[in-house]
């Protein structure tokens, strides 16, 4: 009851929701969905893929918004000589709370978003441990 209040009072994260029927999306942002921290998969679909694409691409349809353009995540470990470099994905998911809001980088800074959800730091763990998990999983061989 009282987490459930928690959230609907939140302040207004980092979701992004193009929207549809312009040339140039736009992004609005929208309070978090609520997702299962045990699910990478949930949540890399309901947080990340508006910028990254379904599949990591770096086509999301929220892409052309954007200044600089999402990573390709399915090209990590391809990029780091083979080996996803899961500790550095974490931090990057992270983010670096020194940063402005958002991240200068065009990123969201989801460790502040997770926080502002829950103030279960391991649940928070949980979260960023399986969305670097799910990444891994699509990295191209
Ligand atoms: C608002 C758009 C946006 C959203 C939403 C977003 N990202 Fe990003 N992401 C970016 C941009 C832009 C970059 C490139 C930043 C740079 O190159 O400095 C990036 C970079 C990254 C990187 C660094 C890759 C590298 O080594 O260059 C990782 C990892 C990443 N994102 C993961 C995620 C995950 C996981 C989520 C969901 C929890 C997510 N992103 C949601 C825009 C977004």
């Amino acid at each position: 009851m009282l987490r459930a209040l928690c959230c609907s009072v939140s302040l207004l994260a980092c979701s992004f929701v193009p929207l549809a029927a312009q040339d140039k999306p736009k992004i609005k942002e929208v309070p978090p969905t609520p997702t299962s921290p045990a699910s990478g998969k949930e949540m890399f679909r309901s947080y990340c893929a508006p910028c990254h694409g379904m599949m990591a691409k770096g086509d999301g349809p929220a892409a052309p918004a954007l200044k600089k353009q999402p990573t390709d995540l399915t090209q990590l470990a391809a990029k780091n000589g083979g080996k996803f470099p899961a500790i550095k994905v974490y931090a990057q998911i992270e983010g670096d709370s020194m940063t402005p809001a958002h991240g200068a980088k065009g990123m969201p800074i989801w460790g502040d978003v997770f926080r502002s959800m829950t103030h279960n730091e391991g649940e928070i763990k949980m979260r960023i441990n399986n969305l670097t998990r799910y990444v891994e999983s699509l990295q191209v061989k």
